[in-house]
C-alpha cells in the first residue's frame, strides 16, 4: 500500500521540503509514498507566462485562472486521485480526517497563491477545500506539506514503534484526548537554577495498570483544561 500525492503548485521547489527528512524521508526512498510536481507557471499564458487575472466584482489581489489550473490538472494525470484545495476556507482537517485520506491511492493538492483560484475550476474537477486551521498563510504549499505529513505518519510501516502512532492522542484508535505528560531519566532533575523536578511516583512503581489509569486520568484532565471542545464531540 502507498501513497501517492499529485501537487500543482507554482513552486515545485518547495517539495519535498521537510518530508525529505526523517522517517517520511526514510518511507519516500522506501516507495511507502511518492510525489510529482506539476509547476502552473508551464501552463500560463504569453510572454510572462501570466497564471492570474483581476477578479470580477473587483476588489484587491489576482485569482488564478481556471483555463491555466485546467491545463495544469489533465497534464498531470491524476486519474484515480482525491482533489483537494488548501485553503483556509475549507474544512478544518482534523486525525479522523487525515486517516480517511491516507487511506485513498492519490491525492491532488493544489497549491493556491494570491487571492484564491477561479471558483468555477474547483467545481468543474471536484475540488474539496480542506485548510489546515483557522489563521491564513501565504499560500497552500506549507498546508500541503502538513497535510501529507500527517497522511505519511500512518502509512503501514512508516513510523519506527508500530505502536506510536495507534497510541498517541488523536491516533488510530485514539480516544480523541490530548496526550497525558511524558518522563524519562534522570527520576530526579535538578535544573539550571538548583531547583529539584521529580519524575510522579506512580510512573516508577511498576504498577502497568495503575499506570493506565494515571495516564488516561491526566488526558483527560489536559483535554478539559486546555481543549474542553473535543469532550463535546461524539
Ligand atoms: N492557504 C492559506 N491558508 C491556509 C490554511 N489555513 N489552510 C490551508 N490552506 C491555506
Amino acid at each position: 500500500m502507498s501513497l501517492h500525492f499529485n501537487l500543482l503548485t507554482l513552486f515545485p521547489e518547495m517539495f519535498p521540503g521537510s518530508l525529505g527528512s526523517s522517517l517520511a524521508g526514510r518511507a519516500l526512498e522506501r516507495g511507502d509514498w511518492s510525489y510529482r510536481c506539476t509547476d502552473i507557471r508551464e501552463y500560463g499564458e504569453g510572454v510572462h507566462k501570466s497564471v492570474d487575472d483581476t477578479p470580477y466584482g473587483g476588489g484587491a489581489g489576482m485569482v488564478m485562472k481556471a483555463d491555466v489550473l485546467e491545463k495544469a490538472l489533465l497534464a498531470s494525470k491524476d486519474e484515480g486521485a482525491r482533489r483537494i484545495y488548501l485553503s483556509p476556507r475549507g474544512k478544518v482537517l482534523n486525525q479522523a480526517f487525515v486517516k480517511e485520506l491516507s487511506a485513498a491511492p492519490a491525492l491532488t493538492l493544489l497549491c493556491g497563491r494570491y487571492e484564491g483560484v477561479d471558483q468555477r475550476f474547483l467545481e468543474a474537477h471536484d475540488f474539496e477545500e480542506i485548510s489546515i486551521g483557522d489563521y491564513v498563510l501565504s499560500g497552500g504549499e506549507p498546508a500541503a506539506l502538513i497535510l501529507m505529513d500527517s497522511c505519511i505518519r500512518l502509512l503501514p510501516g512508516v513510523m519506527g514503534n508500530v505502536d506510536t502512532a495507534d497510541n498517541e492522542s488523536f491516533g488510530a484508535g485514539a480516544d480523541g484526548l490530548l496526550e497525558y505528560p511524558h518522563y524519562t531519566r534522570p527520576s530526579m532533575w535538578v535544573d539550571a537554577q538548583g531547583i529539584e523536578h521529580s519524575v510522579p511516583e506512580i510512573l516508577q512503581s511498576g504498577n502497568h495498570a495503575k499506570i493506565d489509569e494515571w495516564r488516561k486520568a491526566q488526558s483527560l484532565e489536559i483535554t478539559r483544561m486546555r481543549r474542553p471542545d473535543l469532550l463535546q464531540k461524539d
